[in-house]
């Protein structure tokens, strides 16, 4: 845990270095880059001590091979599972930098000797960083990788305390708790991830306990820098819809979110490692930072969908909408606080895409059912024209920040 500390800490001064420049993508310096891209917050500072059981060291690695994988994690041809919590990252790499960034890791030592990364030479179902390519399965790809890694530390147990520091954390509040076995923390996994099952409102959840938290917003702004590296230090996230925006969204969404993420309940491997425990605190500290991105204004110009209004695509969208999605989300994409309905007017199109299609096809397993069951018979055309029509709904005044242009200036 202390390791994950650490890397909580180098990530901290990263952000709090590079926060609010915008030319280092230019510079291609490999060191740099691994830093700036957030390399070094999944695989470590010196690309041999990641920080999830599973992850790969990468230090000393052959710069061919380097390259080659992060185009193939970056294109989906490499598409195992794991690879998945990286590919969204390698959306922000281009070409030129991944070969600086190969040619970097080259050049470190490698490090042989973490029992995560040895795992792939037992005999025990490897979680081997060069599998096949086997077919994707990003729901249950992290539990998978987990689970099998908890199998192997029944026999290895300087692999079962890194896996029982990561799997209880998820499931309780209380890791220090976590038995060191590897079989208790299996089943576990196993009971509390429901196996693919709707888990919409699941029981024992964080949710109940952050709800009536008062927050500390010193202590939320000082989480927030680790989340501002994808969201943003104005939570807009990004227009292309890579990282939704978080701000102007309710309270209770976000906990809720927070809460299904950290329970493992809503698969999101990419932001996993920063929403644990160990990465931000306890229930309190969830509190904390949900107070500190409510105080964040909106987004004024979101990513919208192709059809401007007057379309024969977007009036689609707008009936499609009224018929459907009204009672739950509003006439005006407002949802429902108390309810836990998202707000969704101000998302970014292309990730409330991505959000529809995966509730839709029962890949996003904290959906409410009646939305699943709502929206099933949906074509992936219906479901563009209508998330087109809510991507479009336009955003109070009030809610919104002054200009496009403006910086949240606790991250000048
Ligand atoms: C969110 C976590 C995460 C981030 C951020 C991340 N990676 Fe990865 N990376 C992974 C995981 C997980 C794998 C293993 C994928 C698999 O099992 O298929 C991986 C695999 C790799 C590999 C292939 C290793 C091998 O031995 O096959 C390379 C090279 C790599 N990453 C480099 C990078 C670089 C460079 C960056 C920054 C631009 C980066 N990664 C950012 C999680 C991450
Ligand atoms: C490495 C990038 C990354 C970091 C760091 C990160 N997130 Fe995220 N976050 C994402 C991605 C990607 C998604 C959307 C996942 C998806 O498409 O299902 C997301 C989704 C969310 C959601 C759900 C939004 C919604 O509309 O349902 C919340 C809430 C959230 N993040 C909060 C946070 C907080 C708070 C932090 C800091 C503790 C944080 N994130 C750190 C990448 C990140
Ligand atoms: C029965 C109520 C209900 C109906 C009907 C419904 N939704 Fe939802 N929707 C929800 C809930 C609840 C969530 C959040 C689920 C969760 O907690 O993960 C959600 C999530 C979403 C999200 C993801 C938001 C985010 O921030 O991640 C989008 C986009 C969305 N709904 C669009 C629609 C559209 C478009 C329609 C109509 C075609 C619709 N919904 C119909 C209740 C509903």
């Amino acid at each position: 845990m202390s390791g994950i500390n650490k890397i909580t800490l180098a990530l901290l001064a990263m952000f709090a270095s590079t926060a609010g420049s915008h030319a280092l993508a230019a510079d291609l310096d490999g060191a740099k880059l691994f830093a700036d891209k957030t390399c070094a917050t999944c695989h470590g500072k010196d690309a041999n001590t990641p920080i999830m059981a599973g992850y790969p060291a990468i230090g000393g690695q052959s710069a061919e091979y380097a390259l080659q994988q992060m185009k193939d994690i970056k294109s989906g041809a490499r598409n195992n599972g794991q690879a998945e919590a990286m590919k969204v990252v390698m959306q922000l790499v281009s070409d030129e930098e991944m070969a600086a960034l190969a040619t970097y890791v080259s050049t470190l030592e490698y490090k042989p000797g973490m029992a995560v990364s040895r795992l792939d030479k037992t005999d025990a179902e490897p979680a081997a960083t060069d599998a096949p390519m086997a077919e994707a399965k990003p729901v249950d790809s992290m539990e998978e990788q987990l689970r099998k890694i908890a199998a192997a530390g029944k026999t290895d147990a300087s692999v079962a305390a890194p896996v029982a520091a990561v799997l209880p954390a998820a499931a309780t509040t209380t890791p220090a708790a976590a038995p060191a076995t590897g079989e208790k923390p299996a089943a576990a996994m196993t009971g509390k991830s429901g196996e693919g099952k709707n888990v919409w409102m699941a029981e024992g959840s964080e949710r109940e306990a952050v709800m009536d938290l008062k927050p500390n917003l010193e202590n939320g702004l000082e989480v927030y820098e680790v989340c501002s590296g994808c969201h943003l230090g104005e939570g807009w996230g990004k227009p292309d819809g890579t990282f939704p925006q978080l701000s102007g969204q309710h309270k209770e969404v976000l906990i809720k979110q927070l809460a299904d993420i950290r329970a493992k309940n809503r698969d999101n491997p990419t932001m996993y490692p920063f929403a644990l425990p160990e990465a931000i605190g306890d229930e309190q500290a969830l509190a904390d930072v949900v107070g500190y991105i409510e105080s964040l204004p909106m987004n004024p110009d979101n990513g919208k969908g192709e059809w401007a209004e007057g379309t024969p695509e977007f009036e689609k969208g707008k009936q499609l909408y009224a018929d459907n999605c009204v009672k739950c989300h509003g006439e005006d994409g407002m949802g429902k606080a108390d309810k836990f309905y998202p707000r969704i007017d101000g998302q970014h199109y292309n990730y409330m895409l991505r959000q529809f299609e995966w509730i839709r096809d029962g890949k996003r397993r904290n959906a409410n059912p009646e939305m699943v069951d709502q929206i099933k018979v949906f074509t992936d055309m219906d479901m563009k024209m209508v998330v087109n029509y809510a991507s479009r709904l336009p955003v109070p005044k009030e809610d919104v920040a002054p200009s496009k242009d403006w910086k949240n200036p606790d991250f000048e």
